[in-house]
């Protein structure tokens, strides 16, 4: 199948859009960069990321729910567990693009976040899927890092926030802050 179409009818949950621009990030990114995705279900935004990108794709999630032929799995490395048993497995991992839709509570985004966030190289990209009303808490959570400049040049495509992580700032400047009630 033409690669554009392999795209799109990926089975994903995700919008034309949403696609498209997880092609176009996957795509600058060379043969020694490292993407790390957080919630691979079936293997839809994997199967988009593995085809636009020469970059070394990492997919996580707790159940193994990838089937169907249009997905190759030998295009991507599967994790099969948290964020946290990951990093556990891979802790000197430089992360070039991150990509969290797996846990949608405010508790478990920010556990996935806090664990990764660390690997992901300073200017590097991060995405989040589902930050809408539907996901208060993740909408919660990503506008949290937005407002403590946590990330950084911030797009929203559909549900899906694009992001960066700035050069210099540390974590700890929003794990000291309170917000809506919540210690961060
Ligand atoms: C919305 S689906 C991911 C969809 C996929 N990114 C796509 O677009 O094709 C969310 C997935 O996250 C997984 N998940 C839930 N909690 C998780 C966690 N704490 N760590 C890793 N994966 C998790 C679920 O098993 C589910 O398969």
């Amino acid at each position: 199948m033409n690669k554009f179409y392999s795209i799109i009818d990926s089975p994903s949950i995700s919008s034309i859009s949403e696609r498209l621009a997880l092609s176009s990030i996957a795509a600058t990114l060379g043969k020694d960069s490292v993407i790390v995705e957080v919630g691979t279900e079936q293997g839809g935004s994997a199967k988009i990321l593995s085809e636009s990108s020469q970059a070394t794709l990492y997919t996580i999630d707790i159940g193994d729910h990838i089937y169907g032929s249009t997905v190759d799995r030998s295009r991507f490395i599967f994790f099969q567990g948290n964020a946290k048993a990951f990093k556990n497995e891979n802790p000197d991992l430089n992360i070039d693009f991150l990509y969290i839709d797996g846990d949608h509570s405010f508790g478990g985004v920010r556990e996935d976040f806090d664990t990764l966030y660390a690997m992901l190289k300073p200017g590097g990209i991060i995405a989040f899927h589902d930050v809408d009303y539907k996901h208060l808490g993740v909408l919660v959570f990503v506008e949290t890092l937005k407002l403590f400049n946590v990330i950084t040049d911030c797009i929203l495509i559909d549900t899906m926030v694009i992001a960066r992580k700035p050069e210099s700032r540390s974590i700890r400047f929003y794990r000291n802050n309170f917000f809506l009630g919540i210690k961060l």
